[in-house]
Parts: structure tokens; C-alpha cells; sequence
């Protein structure tokens, strides 16, 4: 369903040029459960942000669900994002002013569904992440997991192909961050989203299906780890 060939990416800072990425290819099938591990600058984030629409490549090619991408506009880009791909990112970033039912629910809203169904939906899914009876509080009233739930939430809701989670359980204890993963691995089981999120932490790799290590640019080792 992704299929990434050759992929490179170099960053241009003044003086000094950073290779991020220096030949990167994957192919990721749909429901996959897909770990991006590799210490902090070997490039997970960059990967991350090409194959989710949010940078482009300066080589190589992206099919995404059939769409090259790595060949269009960034009005195009920004379509694919909205209509294929859900985010997940390690400080959660909630909308400070909106409750937790709000923040979920925006997206729907901005697709025009009617406000039955946008209510329909967005409570269901609340539960879902065990987050019943919080639906009115704002993020700086829910606890970083309770947080991070809503974040899964929000990036469910329109029913993406893919979730892309970039450190997800970083700025959460292990305990927290173990109930993130497995609720992460329900909605994988259940819904048949794809799942692709880095780390650099072993617990969270160990709950991968499928581990691919990145060092310094390149994939070092791809590892199926259960059928
Ligand atoms: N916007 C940027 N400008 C310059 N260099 C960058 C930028 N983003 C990332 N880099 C560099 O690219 C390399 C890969 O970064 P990144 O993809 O963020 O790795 P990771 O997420 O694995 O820590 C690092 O050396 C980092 O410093
Ligand atoms: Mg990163």
C-alpha cells in the first residue's frame, strides 16, 4: 500500500548540508504495525513527514495507496494528508482552547457531516479510547495519557489508511506509555488502520509486528517480528 523506492532528503542550513535521508526503501502493506527505531538525527522524522504529505522528497518516489505523491503540488498534498493519513505527535499538540470532544470532532465537522453524525461519531470513538465522561475537558485538565488518547482519537476519526505517530509515548511514563500502544494495536486489530511510528525506545519496538532500524539515513535491518 506504500511503496517507498530510493528516497532521499538533504537539509540546507547555511553553510552546512545535512543528508537525513540517503536512499530509504520500504514497502508497507495495509494493517501493517510498523516500528521506525533508530537514535535521535538517524532520520525518523523526516521519514515520517515525507511519507505523511508534509515535506517532499529531493529523489526518490512515494506511492501512497496508489498516488505517486512525491510528484505533486502541495495543494495536492495537503488533499492526500486530509483524506488518507491521521498524525499523531510526541507533545500530543491538542488545541489548548477546545475540549476533548472538540478536538476530535473538528476534523468531521470541516468534512461536513451533519452535527448527528459528528456527535454519533466523535462520542463512540471517545469511549472507545476510554475517555467517557471526559468529553468536556480541555487538554491542560486531562493527564498526558488521558491527552494522548484524544490525539489517537483525532487522528481516527475520518477513518485514515494510515496513522503516522512520530514518538508517540516520548514525553510519557512507560506505564502510560504501554496503555497508548496497546490502545494503538486495539484500533489496528479492530480497524485494519496501518500503523507507522518511531521511537528509540526498546519497550515501544518490542510491540511492533514489523521493526525497521534506521541509522544515519539508511534502513540498517527490516525485521518481521510476528505473522
Ligand atoms: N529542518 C531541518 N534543518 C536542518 N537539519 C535538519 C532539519 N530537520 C532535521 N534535520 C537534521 O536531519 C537529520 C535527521 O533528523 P530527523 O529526521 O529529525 O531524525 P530523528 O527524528 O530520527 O531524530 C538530523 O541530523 C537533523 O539534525
Ligand atoms: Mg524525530
Amino acid at each position: 500500500m506504500i511503496t517507498i523506492t530510493d528516497l532521499h532528503k538533504e537539509y540546507i542550513d547555511g553553510e552546512s548540508h545535512v543528508r537525513a535521508l540517503r536512499g530509504v526503501s520500504l514497502d508497507i502493506g495495509k494493517g501493517e504495525f510498523l516500528s521506525i527505531a533508530g537514535p535521535s538525527g538517524s532520520g525518523k522524522t523526516t521519514l515520517l513527514n515525507l511519507i505523511g504529505c508534509i515535506d517532499t522528497a529531493d529523489s526518490g518516489s512515494i506511492i501512497l495507496d496508489g498516488d505517486e505523491v512525491t510528484s505533486r503540488s502541495k495543494k495536492e498534498l495537503v488533499n492526500i494528508r486530509r483524506e488518507k493519513i491521521g498524525f499523531v505527535f510526541q507533545d500530543f499538540n491538542l488545541i489548548p482552547v477546545l475540549t476533548a470532544y472538540e478536538n476530535v470532532s473538528l476534523v468531521l465537522a470541516l468534512l461536513g457531516l451533519s452535527d448527528r453524525e459528528v456527535k454519533k461519531r466523535t462520542m463512540e470513538l471517545l469511549k472507545v479510547v476510554g475517555l467517557e465522561g471526559m468529553e468536556h475537558r480541555r487538554p491542560a485538565k486531562l493527564s498526558g495519557g488521558q491527552q494522548q488518547r484524544v490525539a489517537v482519537a483525532r487522528a481516527l476519526i475520518k477513518e485514515p489508511l494510515i496513522v503516522l505517530a512520530d514518538e508517540p509515548t516520548a514525553n510519557l511514563d512507560s506505564a502510560t506509555g504501554e496503555s497508548i500502544l496497546k490502545l494503538m494495536k486495539e484500533m489496528n486489530n479492530t480497524r485494519g488502520t496501518t500503523f507507522i511510528f518511531s521511537t528509540h525506545d526498546q519497550m515501544v519496538m518490542d510491540y511492533a509486528d514489523r521493526l525497521c532500524r534506521l541509522h544515519d539515513g539508511l534502513v540498517e535491518s527490516d525485521e518481521v517480528r510476528s505473522a
